[in-house]
Parts: structure tokens; C-alpha cells; sequence
């Protein structure tokens, strides 16, 4: 086991009707906030209405600014910014997914910086402050209700870099509180449902495969968190109101990627770099990719450490363990794994999101690269793009 720091400061309140206590927990950090949220499925179904209410109980002021698309990018950042200087905003509320949470936190560390919010991403300069973020989340995904990272997406030269918003002093933009309640979760359509499985399961994954050894515990609690989410996301997509799952789910997001299961180990992380260049470019939705590209990067890569693949198969998937053919055992494993994602109704090849092989050589050559199981190159990823097609 490795060295760490590990330090989640994020306040989790959870449970049915927890979206009520939104007031109180906004109020500890100043009377006026950012609401900020993303193109109307919180008003559909009484959401809004109920934050407001909370919000003006507890004497909060708010200054709105709704429209986060999928997939985000500065434009609004910029607007956010501008509203947080003219209103003296002490903090952004953000209800919805990740898309309106990570733009909540580009505004964050955009509303106190002199220069350009731009700087952080493009390494010009190091954010050092910023406003205080608290979540209301609606769809369990992407964990950045208590995760310490942000992405956005910015072009350079008609390129669009899907990119961190910060690649230092990641802690000022954890949320301070995040308000988790499942009952919220059970409008989601499928597909939404199943992108965002996909993505807690990629998060625990992308610390699991590690070449570091020694690390039992955090290997045990990934299997327990990844064993937790097929159960009951098998249970959600056939009952999409069962409480019980949804808050299993719902909870899981937030273990997935605040850290904890990253503890004393290197993260891989390849297949999220990959990921951000096909959901920036082609703007699908970002589980999805992740559906399409894991598998593929996990038949890439499976050879580099076959005993923790066949760790993955044997205790996640239950696979018998082929002590004659241990690869036998790592494949079938990732044959689960892919059935799983194909069962709930996620696709598994880039065709089935009509993206083409004609980018595949830019994107590998722009994607980030990183790789604990292994260090990525721009041949790697082309040849998972291609495992991918
Ligand atoms: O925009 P609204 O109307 O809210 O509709 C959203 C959106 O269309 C809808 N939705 C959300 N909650 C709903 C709902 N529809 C019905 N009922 C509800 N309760 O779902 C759609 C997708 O929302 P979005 O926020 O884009 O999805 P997700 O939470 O998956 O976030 C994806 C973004 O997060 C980034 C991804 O790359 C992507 O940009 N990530 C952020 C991370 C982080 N900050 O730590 C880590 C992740 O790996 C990921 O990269
Ligand atoms: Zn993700």
C-alpha cells in the first residue's frame, strides 16, 4: 500500500425528502446563492419549487441561472461568473447531474480569479480560492457531488478539449455539503439510468485496475461497491421507482469517486481519458462512451497484470477459476462485464453511436495519457479504438 492523503470534507445528507434541507445548509455559508441547474427536468417534476421554498424559509437570497447542457463548456461558466460578482454570491447551488455540478464548480473558481477561468485548464495559472459549492443531486453518475474534479469542454484551433477545470489544489472545489435524495432519481430515463451505472462502476474500476500491491481493503470494498451496483441496477431498470435500489445506487455514486476506494493505490484512469475525447468531440453521453471504451481498453490491456483480472472475474462476476488457463478466467470476466452493460441497454461499440474511424489517430494523439495497469500511447488507443468498432 501506497502513502495518501485522503480527505473528503463533503457534508452528505441523504434520504427521502432531503432536498428540504436546502436552506439550512446553504445558510451556513452566507444569504445569498447561485442557483444553478440544468435545461428544466428539476421544474418538471416539482424540484425547483421545493428548493425555493427551503431557500426563502431560511432567508437565502438567489440569483438564477439554469441551461447546463450535457457535456459542458465555458459559455455559462462565463455567465455564471459575471452573476456571482454583480450579486456578491457566497455560494452556487447546483440541482442536477454532473454536467451542472462540474459547471457549478468552473463558476467556483472562476467568480474569485482577476484573469481568465480558462487559465486553470490551459495550465496558465493555479486557482488558489474559491466560492463555496453545494450540490442537489438528481442523477447518480458522474460523483462530483463529492468529488474534487471538474470537466469542461473549451476549443482550441476547433478542437474541443473536454478537459479538468483545475489540475491543482483540487480540494477547493470538493462540494461542501451534497444533498442526496434516491426519490429524486426515480424520474431518470432508462438510458439515463444505465449510463450512469456504467459510470460508478468505471469509477471503482479505474482504481481497481492498479499495479499497485497490497491494497486488500480498498480491493474488497471496490468488489462490494461494484457486486452492490449490478445487484440492484439489474433491480432499477425493471423498477425504476424501488426506493431501495435507487438509494443503493445513489450512494454508491458518491463512494465510487470521492477518493476513498483510491486510497494507497495508483489509479489507471485510461479509459476516462479516452472517453472525454469521444463525448467532447461527438457528444454522446459520457456512461455511454465509457460502455463502448472499457471493454475494449480491458482486452487491451488484460495481459499487463492477468492476476488482477482474474481477481475482477473470479469475485465480481463470479467466474469459476480456471487454474489451467488463468486468461480463460481474465476474458470471461470481461465477457460479463460487457453482457451486463449490453443488458442494460447501453452499447458497446462505437458504430451503434455512429462514430466513424476517420478521427481515431487525432483523438489518440490529443487524449491525456495515463495507465497504472498500462502507461497509455497514441498506438494503444488507436488499437482500443479499434477493439472498440
Ligand atoms: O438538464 P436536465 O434537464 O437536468 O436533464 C438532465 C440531462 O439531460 C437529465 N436528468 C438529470 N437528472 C434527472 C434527469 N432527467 C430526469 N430525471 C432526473 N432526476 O439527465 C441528462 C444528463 O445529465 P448530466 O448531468 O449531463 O449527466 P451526468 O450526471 O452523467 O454528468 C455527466 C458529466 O459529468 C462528467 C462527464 O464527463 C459529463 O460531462 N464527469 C464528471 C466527473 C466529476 N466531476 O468528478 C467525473 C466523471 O467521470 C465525468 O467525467
Ligand atoms: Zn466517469
Amino acid at each position: 500500500m501506497e502513502n495518501f492523503d485522503f480527505w473528503c470534507g463533503t457534508r452528505i445528507i441523504f434520504g427521502r425528502g432531503t432536498e428540504k434541507q436546502a436552506g439550512e445548509a446553504v445558510s451556513m455559508y452566507g444569504k445569498t446563492a447561485l442557483l444553478h441547474y440544468g435545461g428544466g427536468s428539476i421544474k418538471k417534476w416539482g424540484l425547483y419549487d421545493r428548493v425555493i421554498k427551503s431557500l426563502n424559509e431560511a432567508g437565502v437570497k438567489t440569483v438564477e441561472l439554469g441551461g447546463v447542457r450535457p457535456n459542458p463548456t465555458y459559455e455559462l461558466i462565463y455567465e455564471g461568473i459575471k452573476l456571482c460578482r454583480e450579486h456578491s454570491v457566497d455560494l452556487i447551488l447546483a440541482v442536477g447531474g454532473g454536467s451542472v455540478i462540474d459547471s457549478a464548480k468552473g463558476i467556483a473558481v472562476g467568480a474569485p480569479y482577476e484573469g481568465d477561468v480558462l487559465d486553470f485548464t490551459l495550465k496558465k495559472a493555479v486557482a488558489k480560492e474559491a466560492l463555496p459549492v453545494g450540490a442537489i443531486l438528481t442523477l447518480p453518475a458522474a460523483g462530483s457531488e463529492s468529488s474534487q474534479y471538474a470537466v469542461a469542454t473549451h476549443e482550441v484551433d476547433g478542437y474541443p478539449y473536454k478537459r479538468d477545470v483545475v489540475w491543482e489544489n483540487f480540494h477547493l472545489i470538493r462540494p461542501k455539503f451534497a444533498i442526496l435524495n434516491p426519490e429524486l432519481t426515480c424520474t431518470l430515463p432508462p438510458f439515463q439510468t444505465a449510463c450512469g451505472i456504467c459510470d460508478i462502476m468505471a469509477h471503482v474500476m479505474e482504481r481497481y485496475f492498479t499495479s499497485v500491491k497490497n491494497v486488500e481493503l480498498t480491493d474488497r470494498l471496490s468488489e462490494a461497491v461494484l457486486k452492490t451496483v449490478i445487484n440492484n441496477g439489474r433491480v432499477v431498470m425493471k423498477e425504476p421507482e424501488n426506493y431501495d435500489a435507487r438509494a443503493e445506487i445513489m450512494w454508491a455514486g458518491s463512494v465510487a469517486h470521492n477518493d476513498l476506494l483510491g486510497t494507497g493505490r495508483q489509479p489507471d484512469f485510461a479509459s476516462h481519458m479516452i472517453e472525454h475525447e469521444i463525448s467532447g468531440i461527438y457528444d454522446i453521453a459520457h456512461g455511454a462512451g465509457l460502455a463502448i471504451i472499457f471493454p475494449a481498453w480491458m482486452k487491451h490491456v488484460y495481459k499487463n497484470n492477468l492476476d488482477r483480472f482474474v481477481q475482477f472475474a473470479v469475485r465480481v462476476w463470479n467466474v469459476d477459476h480456471n487454474f489451467y488457463s488463468p486468461e480463460q478466467t481474465a476474458l470471461e470476466g470481461i465477457e460479463k462485464y460487457e453482457k451486463f452493460l449490453k443488458e442494460i441497454g447501453l452499447p458497446t461499440r462505437l458504430s451503434e453511436e455512429n462514430i466513424p474511424a476517420d478521427r481515431f489517430e487525432e483523438m489518440a494523439e490529443k487524449a491525456m495519457k495515463p495507465g497504472s495497469i498500462k502507461k497509455m500511447t497514441a498506438k494503444d488507443i488507436v488499437e482500443i479504438f479499434k477493439l472498440a468498432s
